[in-house]
């Protein structure tokens, strides 16, 4: 029997429930630059016009998958924004800091009846939003979703287009964000009375916040348009050991002590209910949520009406406990449980802001190899699916909000994202801002933060809430209000101070370290923007800051700044440094020498690492200092084999020599109560010899979004990697897959981490247009004037004084005409378009006499296509032109746009200290990759991964 909770008084299938949750990712149509300044129309409903506009052609717009991040795909420019990676968005950067999005969607008939919502997770930033030319939504924020309720704009049994525009002219955050559509986008199709968006809370509580062999599981659910009197409302658990714990006794009670609530619409918005659970006396543990165990329950809520199924939604949760003891630091499921954690920004290698899925877990699974066992979510609201794979693979999280305030927008936000993020059990600790130095100390700080923690209270009970605060031992603001001392940074400052004065409030390290470090890189180099991997220099090094809090259990671990290295806030030194180098990790995930000193006292792992490499050629005779990150109780470190002494290693901190270079062997051994538990060494390698390729998947789902993240190595004649490599590696793809990011992890480098294939476009002016008054019928029906034979030559021409071809009175009517010849290797082109100034007021455009469209906007600058009506040699554009008030006609600045194939990129780049990364995306089609990666003097080398068929994944076409 599954260990589910199952109710049986009604046979209530998810088949049966109209609930469609379906990605939006794929092609969807982009353009680059504000060309359509004034496409926002604020005056009528469904006015707006250009790209804003159900009709408007974007056939030369590129297509793009999300999540799409521009600013990634722009150079490097010097003259740009230091923090922001130097990319030249933003403000100053107007050309590059407007996108259009557009794409089309057809709804079935069969789905008239049902309720639409469109939820964009994250859009950087100020989004405005049109269905079908109805502006449905403007939001501002970078980083909170957004949702709207599109039913009554779209057409069932028909063609849809949903446009967004994005406005990256401003910054929110002081590191690189990114500019687009760089998270998911979803639509969501439910009956009329359904499960209100985020509308499910299932959490659970046991006495004093300790668990034992009970809980209450309780769950709270609201549900929306009540266009019925009434509805049922049951619920499901399913165990995540399936059959697996057949002693333990999931629920008690009755049925209907938990299976059935009949809601009466306007009296209860929300259903609450609870029942208890009990576990096997004594085996508590294998039921809970931790990071080391991350067991998912699933709650199933179904939604009928008089025995009728009409919503069914499945809400993955954890049963675990958490809080903060004043003297004994963060309790997870009852027990002290130290914060090894780390900030971290959405931004990774070859995609910037815009993280597949695949490469969310890739990320945390390299945090948790160095013991990282908690992500801070700095500054701003994750991506869900970040939550998602940290429930799954277990990991803690401080999830924060992008800005302190009280103000209605803000709580709003706040309360969204609460809504969202509450069920994910690796969500711990909320936190209300960070560093808002300019009014931190202030009682109105204090007061907006109360706000928005009682906001928590009153949406969540269960989580404590803190503020990241860079003070030292000031009490007056919001440190005094808020129930958990952060600490951003200030270790052996008055820390112990401020504890004693205050010995009620429980604290943590929310921001700790800033060291700086580039990857296999033994000196500063203020030329090239390179900081020595020894960890001198950051705001503390790992060991000052982390042997401080080991100390004192009651600061409950901490936060370190960062795991990841990240775009932007490139430390100390600037251009041509563009990343920063804060994290334990590169911007690829590749190990730096920190990373061995947190897995050494972080991980109960027998870690013994030595640096620095062991290729200094040049330097013979001279000392080099030799680290050794290591937890074993003594360490002896020998060159080619003699030995350099032996020293004690004192907890939390490491070893180092000076040895006189000589190539080699370096190595080490660690002893444990004398006994020799682990061995190490650094060999000086030879020359580059061959090129490795290592997928870390080498199987991976043909759904068209995973990802395989392939490591691009270059070793000597022994398989070692040369640590000093710089080899420039060029990369072909063949069958199911595609690059979509190359990387190095070197923060100075400028090399491009995508390459888009742009159509070459070739512009042919047509401004020398002919025109007269002309009686146009209604409606733009054929008139013999626009016939390319018609005698013109008599016509009008518009001359200088003609205001820019505004001749047309108020009332009048007339045709405008241009001829254009074309070759048949320009006929050849796969696309062909007519891009116009001004048609002012109303316009209706004929080629060769067949209609290509019509225009009712005098700012539009409209676009169309023309590829269907074109032929080798004359070619004739006929405009009738129609002025309703004012001046108006057709301003002759015309231009046809042949658009050629794409032209193929090449993908390549450097390994830095002999590294570099591809990240390779599946296709829908099962099969094989081969990627080949290719560079001057050594042979080529290809990897497979293959690519699984799976279910499809539930998605609008
Ligand atoms: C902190 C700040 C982080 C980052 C860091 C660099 O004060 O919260 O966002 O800027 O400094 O050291």
């Amino acid at each position: 029997m599954a260990l589910a909770v199952m109710m049986v008084a009604l046979n209530l299938r998810a088949a049966d429930s109209p609930r469609e949750h379906l990605s939006l990712d794929s092609n969807w149509k982009f353009h680059l630059g504000d060309d359509w300044p004034s496409a926002l129309h604020l005056d009528k409903a469904g006015a707006s016009s250009g790209p804003a506009a159900e009709k408007f052609n974007d056939a030369a717009w590129r297509t793009v998958d999300l999540p799409h991040d521009w600013a990634i795909e722009l150079p490097f420019d010097s003259s740009s924004d230091k923090n922001h990676g130097f990319k030249p968005v933003g403000p100053g950067f107007p050309k590059n800091s407007l996108g259009w999005y557009r794409r089309t969607l057809e709804l079935p008939v069969e789905d008239s009846g049902k309720r639409l919502w469109l939820t964009f997770d994250g859009v950087f930033r100020d989004a405005t939003v049109w269905v079908n030319g109805w502006l449905v939504r403007r939001h501002e924020g970078g980083y909170y979703p957004f949702r709207e309720d599109i039913t009554d704009v779209v057409k069932f049994g028909g063609k849809n287009v949903i446009t967004v525009r994005v406005d990256a002219s401003k910054f929110e955050g002081w590191f690189y964000e990114g500019a687009g559509i760089y998270r998911h986008v979803w639509l969501d199709k439910t009956a009329p009375v359904a499960i209100a968006p985020d509308g499910v809370f299932v959490y659970t509580v046991f006495s004093n916040n300790v668990p034992t062999n009970k809980c209450d599981i309780k769950v709270h659910v609201i549900l929306d348009k009540q266009t019925h009197d009434h509805a049922s409302l049951s619920y499901q658990i399913i165990n995540p050991d399936g059959g697996s714990v057949l002693t333990s006794k999931p629920i008690e009670g009755t049925r209907t002590n938990f299976f059935l609530d009949s809601i009466r619409f306007g009296q209860n918005p929300e259903t609450v209910r609870s029942w208890p659970y009990y576990f096997k006396a004594g085996e508590s543990e294998k039921f809970l949520w931790s990071p080391e165990s991350p067991r998912l329950y699933k709650l199933i809520t179904t939604v009928s009406v008089d025995g009728k199924v009409i919503d069914q939604k499945e809400t993955l949760f954890g049963i675990r406990t958490v809080g903060f003891d004043k003297d004994k630091g963060f309790m997870l499921n009852g027990k002290p449980y130290e914060l090894y954690g780390t900030c971290n920004h959405q931004d990774m290698a070859g995609v910037g802001a815009a993280l597949p899925d695949a490469v969310q877990d890739f990320r945390v699974k390299r945090l948790k190899e160095f013991g990282c066992n908690a992500i801070r979510t700095s500054h701003n609201p994750p991506t869900p699916e970040l939550l998602d794979a940290c429930d799954r693979l277990g990991m803690l999280i401080m999830d924060e909000s992008r800005l302190l305030g009280s103000d209605s927008e803000n709580l709003r936000k706040w309360e969204d994202q609460i809504r969202r993020d509450r069920n994910h059990p690796s969500v711990a600790i909320w936190s209300v801002a960070n560093e808002e130095f300019a009014v931190q100390s202030t009682p109105q700080a204090g007061n907006v933060a109360r706000t928005m923690q009682n906001l928590v209270k009153s949406l969540d009970p269960t989580r404590p809430v803190t503020y990241a605060a860079p003070q030292g031992d000031t009490f007056d603001g919001i440190n005094g209000v808020i129930e958990v001392r952060g600490w951003n940074y200030h270790p052996g400052g008055d820390m112990d101070k401020y504890h004693a004065e205050h010995p009620d409030q429980p604290n943590v390290g929310t921001e700790q370290a800033s060291t700086v470090c580039t990857r296999g890189i033994y000196a500063d180099d203020k030329t090239r923007g390179y900081v020595s991997a020894y960890d001198m220099r950051g705001t503390q090094t790992a060991e000052r800051w982390w042997s401080y809090f080991a100390d004192r259990p009651w600061l409950s671990g901490g936060f370190i700044w960062t795991g990841f290295d990240y775009r932007g806030e490139p430390t100390p030194y600037g251009w041509p440094c563009v990343s920063s180098h804060f994290g334990v990790l590169d911007m690829c995930g590749f190990p730096k020498d920190n990373f061995y000193y947190y897995q050494a006292w972080w991980t109960t792992n027998i870690v013994l690492h030595l640096l620095p490499h062991w290729n200094w050629a040049g330097k013979e005779g001279q000392e080099i200092r030799v680290d050794a990150l290591s937890n074993c109780e003594e360490v002896e470190l020998f060159l080619n084999g003699q030995s350099l002494g032996r020293q004690p290693m004192k907890r939390n901190s490491k070893l180092s020599w000076q040895v006189k270079y000589a190539p080699g062997t370096l190595s080490a051994k660690g002893y444990n109560g004398g006994q020799l538990v682990a061995e190490q060494k650094v060999e000086t390698t030879g020359a580059a010899a061959a090129v490795q390729l290592t997928p870390d998947r080498s199987a991976i789902n043909a759904d068209g979004a995973d990802v395989s993240v392939v490591t691009v190595a270059i070793a000597d004649a022994q398989g070692r990697v040369v640590p000093t490599a710089g080899n420039k590696i060029s990369f072909t793809l063949e069958g199911a897959g595609k690059i979509i990011g190359v990387g190095n992890g070197d923060p100075s480098c400028h090399e491009p981490d995508t390459f888009i294939a742009q159509p070459p476009v070739k512009r042919l002016p047509v401004n020398t247009w002919r025109w007269q008054l002309v009686t146009l019928p209604a409606k733009g029906a054929l008139v013999p004037e626009y016939a390319p034979e018609f005698a013109d030559a008599a016509w009008n021409t518009i001359k200088a004084e003609d205001h820019g071809g505004m001749v047309l009175q108020e009332g009048e009517t007339g045709v405008f005409r241009a001829h254009f010849n074309l070759t048949e290797a320009e006929l050849a082109n796969p696309g062909a378009q007519v891009r116009f100034g001004s048609i002012d007021d109303r316009g209706w455009i004929f080629v060769n006499n067949q209609r290509v469209g019509e225009s009712s906007d005098w700012s539009a600058q409209p676009v169309y296509d023309l590829k269907k009506t074109l032929h080798a040699g004359d070619n004739v554009i006929a405009v009738g032109v129609r002025n309703d008030s004012g001046t108006g006609g057709l301003e002759p600045a015309v231009n046809v746009e042949l658009v050629g194939q794409p032209v193929a990129v090449g993908w390549s780049r450097s390994v830095f200290n002999g590294l570099a990364q591809v990240l390779v995306q599946a296709t829908k089609d099962a099969g094989a990759i081969q990627l080949t990666a290719r560079t001057a003097g050594l042979p080529p080398v290809t990897t497979t991964i293959t690519t699984q068929s799976v279910p499809p994944r539930p998605s609008v076409p």
